[in-house]
Parts: C-alpha cells; sequence; structure tokens
C-alpha cells in the first residue's frame, strides 16, 4: 500500500535513501571499502569500446554513465535510443561491451537492440530492476537495482538506483582499466556510499518544492538547463514535468541556448536550472544571467557556495554540497518533487498518467 503517502509516485521518491544504500550494497566490499561487480565471463580490462542502450527514463541514466565511464575509464563511450539504434542497425567490432539498462527488463525496443548486439559480438550486460525478466535471461551479466517493485508510471526510484549502480560500474571499470589511482577510487567510493544521507537531506526539501510548484503549475512552457551530468538530470526533470503534469517542458544542454531556445524566453517560462558547484558552474552561471536579463523566471537548484554566487536574482533550492561525481543522483531528486506537486496542485492522475502504461511492450 501507500503507507501515509498520498500516491505511490510520493511513496517512493521517499524510498530513495532506503533503496540506494541497499543498491549500493549489493556491490560494495566492505574490506577493501570499494565495489566489485559479480564475476564476468570475459576481462573488463580489454573493453575499450561501450554501448550503451535504453529508453525513456533509462536513458538519461545511461546518458549520465556515459559522462562518468568516459571521464574515469577512459574508454569511448555510445549511448543511444533503443528505437533509433535498433533500426540504424550500427557496425559494431567485435568484443565490445553493450550495456542494456531498463526497470522492466521487458521493453522491446531495448530487448532487440540486446538481441541485435547479441548477434554483433558483444559482451552484453543487462541493468534491471526484475531479476527475472527477459532481458536479466538474456544477458550474459545481469546486475540489479534494488529499487523494489515500482507502481508509479514516472519512474523515480528506480532511476536513482540505476545511477547508482552505473556509478560503481564505473569505477569497477576504471580500475580494471587502470585508469584510476586507489586513492581516487577510495575516495569516490565514499563519496558514493553517503549518498543515502545525502538524499535523505534533500528529501527535507519537500515542503519548499511544494511551494514552488505553485509557481510553475500555470505556466505553458517550462524549460530546464544544465551542463555535463546535470544535462540528462535537465532531461529527466523536463520528462517528469511532461508525463505527470502534462505541461509541455524541454530539458537543454545550457550551452545550446543560445543557439535557438533563449528565442522562447520571457517571464511566462519558468526556467529551472540545475547548477551542484562543479566545473561548469561558472557557465550554467553565465547562461543563467542571459535568461534573467530577457525577463525568464530562473528556479535555481545548487548548493549553499552556488546559491550565494548567484546573488538574489533567482528562486534558489539550496542542496546538500556534495563531490560532483555523485551531484546528478542528488538534483534527480528536486526535479521528481517538483514535477508530482505540479501534477497534485493540476489535480492529474499522478500514478497513472493518461496514455502511459508502465512497461511497453510494443514498439
Ligand atoms: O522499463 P524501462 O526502464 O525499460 O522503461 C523505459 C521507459 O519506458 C520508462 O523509463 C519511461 O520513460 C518512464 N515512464 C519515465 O518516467
Amino acid at each position: 500500500g501507500k503507507g501515509e503517502h498520498r500516491h505511490f509516485m510520493h511513496k517512493e521518491i521517499y524510498e530513495q535513501p532506503q533503496v540506494i544504500g541497499d543498491t549500493l550494497n549489493t556491490m560494495f566490499n566492505p574490506v577493501s571499502r570499494t565495489f566489485s561487480l559479480p564475476d564476468l565471463p570475459f576481462a573488463l580490462s580489454g573493453i575499450d569500446r561501450v554501448t550503451i542502450i535504453a529508453c525513456g527514463t533509462s536513458y538519461y541514466a545511461g546518458m549520465v554513465a556515459k559522462y562518468w565511464i568516459e571521464q574515469l575509464a577512459r574508454v569511448s563511450v555510445e549511448v543511444d535510443i533503443a528505437s533509433e539504434f535498433r533500426y540504424r542497425a550500427p557496425a559494431m567490432p567485435k568484443g565490445g561491451l553493450a550495456l542494456f539498462i531498463s526497470q522492466s527488463g521487458e521493453t522491446a525496443d531495448t530487448l532487440a537492440a540486446l538481441r541485435y548486439c547479441q548477434a554483433q559480438g558483444q559482451h552484453i550486460i543487462s541493468l534491471v530492476n526484475v531479476p527475472e525478466s527477459t532481458m536479466a535471461r538474456e544477458s550474459e551479466v545481469a546486475l540489479q537495482t534494488v529499487a523494489g517493485p515500482e507502481i508509479g508510471v514516472a519512474s523515480t526510484k528506480a532511476f536513482t538506483t540505476q545511477l547508482t549502480a552505473l556509478a560503481c560500474l564505473s569505477l569497477v571499470l576504471a580500475r580494471a582499466r587502470g585508469a584510476i589511482d586507489h586513492a581516487t577510487e577510495e575516495r569516490l567510493s565514499k563519496v558514493l556510499i553517503e549518498v543515502p544521507a545525502r538524499v535523505a537531506e534533500v528529501l527535507a526539501h519537500d515542503e519548499r518544492l511544494r511551494e514552488i510548484a505553485e509557481d510553475i503549475m500555470d505556466a505553458r512552457d517550462v524549460l530546464y538547463l544544465g551542463r555535463g551530468t546535470s544535462y540528462p538530470i535537465a532531461l529527466e526533470g523536463a520528462l517528469k514535468l511532461k508525463e505527470i503534469s502534462y505541461i509541455h517542458a524541454e530539458g537543454y544542454a545550457a550551452g545550446e541556448m543560445k543557439h535557438g531556445p533563449i528565442a522562447l524566453i520571457d517571464e511566462t517560462v519558468p526556467v529551472i536550472v540545475i547548477a551542484p558547484s562543479d566545473e561548469l558552474y561558472d557557465k550554467t552561471a553565465s547562461n543563467v544571467q542571459e535568461v534573467v536579463a530577457r525577463g525568464g523566471r530562473v528556479i535555481f537548484l545548487s548548493d549553499e557556495k552556488g546559491v550565494a554566487r548567484l546573488g538574489a536574482r533567482a528562486v534558489s533550492l539550496v542542496l546538500p554540497n556534495v563531490d560532483p561525481f555523485v551531484a546528478p543522483i542528488l538534483y534527480a531528486i528536486p526535479v521528481q518533487l517538483l514535477a508530482y506537486h505540479v501534477a497534485v496542485a493540476k489535480g492529474t492522475d499522478v500514478d497513472q498518467p493518461r496514455n502511459l502504461a508502465k512497461s511497453v511492450t510494443v514498439e
């Protein structure tokens, strides 16, 4: 049941500290204080090409993983939407790693892409939330998110546990390839282990996000901006909002603003900016100035330092200070809660939005 929560989505958002912890525990070695994977039938050290394929929210988790794997493991990563990938029938040199991300493990296009990659001689790893699913059965290795059943059609805890597992996988791959030194691995492992506690802190902003949602509920369009790993979080925020509140929303790479979407900016379009203090913060902040200068209404999600540096030019939310590595996991939460509260305020069917199915088993 929903317990004290009004909707499954809200309950599932609140389960995140627990299920992220559960997912970390499946891969954490308390003796070495680092992460490892189950035994693999192939050597990770020999992997020099990774293809990640998924749909919807799972695809955005894959986009974040591309940044992590490229930066930490120094391997080139391609990430694609399953329905595009499968019909493009791309050439794939044998021995690459193909990684499929799916909550259900049954999404038709992702499954078809998996079978295609198998025929192309790729090593197949899936990351699913349903261990007995078709994708898990058809993979060489099935990694699992331990999110538990996700009832709300809008994915929340499945997404953050996917990110968690992918962060661990990135560290393991980086170590296998000798791309990361031990001190860095230990430091980042520690940062990951602390994520459940930080997520719990973010949840404390629920009421503030409900207030901010009141400012958004009457908008016709909403823009979400981010750079680096915050870019996929912008895309995810926009997807959440359109899915359950039926407001048109778009996620954009902040640096792409001036190449078109800035033309949309006026006082009627809320612009939600995902800007943790990281090496790209200054670039994103300067995009925010451009929006403000055109009368845009900015909602700025950052940490203490980031909010202080921006000044009083935006409505802001102060999130915990975290290492940039785990910021996308943390910043996924306020965009979930924001979409949730907008939907509740509009009176839509939050858990069962119109036209959508939990598992898309037709192409
Ligand atoms: O079960 P999957 O992860 O393969 O599902 C993929 C998408 O259908 C799913 O993430 C969808 O986009 C969600 N409704 C998003 O909230």
